[in-house]
């Protein structure tokens, strides 16, 4: 079967070429979105993420702010922290990039962000307002994948979309979106997880089956049905000797083998990936919109 790639930088690019017109009407009106990141701690992965937001922010033209704490940095502090961001004028929105050092309690500091600055989606105000098909901030890569799918015409309609994995951040909120009413979701939704009794037997039912469980290559080709839209969420670095850096990213989905049976794919690196950061943007976009409008 022909099988169509969707790309993660050609679906991103479209989206911000639309932000990069809001962020100059924006700036027109005498307001430059603002977005903030705090680090703690010194965890390689994060710093790499937090750099490629600034980034990110920078090519756009918006106003960026990292703050780097140490790792010894106490709750009360940072505490302290999300309350001088949550009461600056010139911060739409901000994050404070997980996971944590083991001494914070992530979810205190999650529930202290002002709920119209939490640009991730994760303050409980934000999840409840998703579950309820209310407007405020949905998490970036849930809603990045939607993206992918509304924008490479994917119907999802009627569509059984199948979930592995249950995480809070992609596979429950992945779960709330789809099933909502409206243009983009209203599939019928299904999440499996490393409980379930014959996971393949319910994998193989999905016409869209979405995978965020974390374990390299963890679906195989028998495990999709022929035709179906498999979008891949997994990120995991495995060693290969033969790549320059002696590994490689890999995805939760066998690649190489499910493609040959499958209508459309997301590859690792190139596919879901780069939505994320995308759709931060968007919500810091939107952020510094409702702050214009009630001005
Ligand atoms: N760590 C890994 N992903 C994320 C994310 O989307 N937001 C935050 N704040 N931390 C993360």
């Amino acid at each position: 079967m022909a099988c169509r790639i969707i790309s993660g930088p050609e679906v991103s690019g479209e989206i911000y070429a639309e932000l990069r017109e809001r962020i100059e009407k924006l700036k027109s009106e005498g307001t430059t979105p603002g977005l903030a990141v705090i680090l703690v701690g010194d965890d390689p992965a994060s710093q790499v993420y937090v750099r490629n937001k600034g980034r990110k922010c920078e090519e756009l033209g918006m106003h960026s702010e990292t703050i780097v704490l140490p790792k010894e940095t106490t709750e009360e502090e940072l505490l302290a922290r999300i309350d001088a961001l949550n009461k600056d004028p010139s911060i739409h929105g901000f994050l404070v990039q997980l996971p944590l050092p083991k001494h914070i309690d992530e979810d205190k500091v999650i529930e202290a962000i002002d709920p119209s600055k939490d640009v991730d989606g994760f303050h409980p105000v934000n999840v409840g307002r998703m579950l309820i098909g209310k407007p405020g901030f949905l998490p970036a890569t849930p809603a990045g994948v939607q993206q992918m799918l509304v924008r490479s015409g994917v119907e999802t309609a009627g569509k059984h979309v199948v979930i592995v994995g249950r995480s809070n951040i992609v596979g429950k909120p992945m779960a709330a979106l789809m099933v909502q009413r409206g243009f983009g979701a209203d599939s019928t939704v299904t999440v499996v997880h490393s409980k379930t009794r014959d996971l393949p037997s319910i994998t193989r039912q999905a016409d869209i089956l979405i995978v965020a469980i974390g374990k390299p290559r963890f679906v195989t080709a028998d495990m999709v049905k022929e035709g179906a839209v498999v979008i891949d969420v997994g990120t995991n670095r495995i060693d290969d000797p033969t790549h320059p850096k002696g590994s490689r990213l890999v995805g939760d989905v066998d690649f190489d083998n499910v493609k040959d049976k499958v209508s459309a794919i997301t590859p690792v690196p190139g596919g879901v990936g780069p939505m994320t950061i995308c759709m931060l943007m968007a919500n810091a976009v939107k952020a510094a919109e409702d702050a214009a409008k009630s001005r």
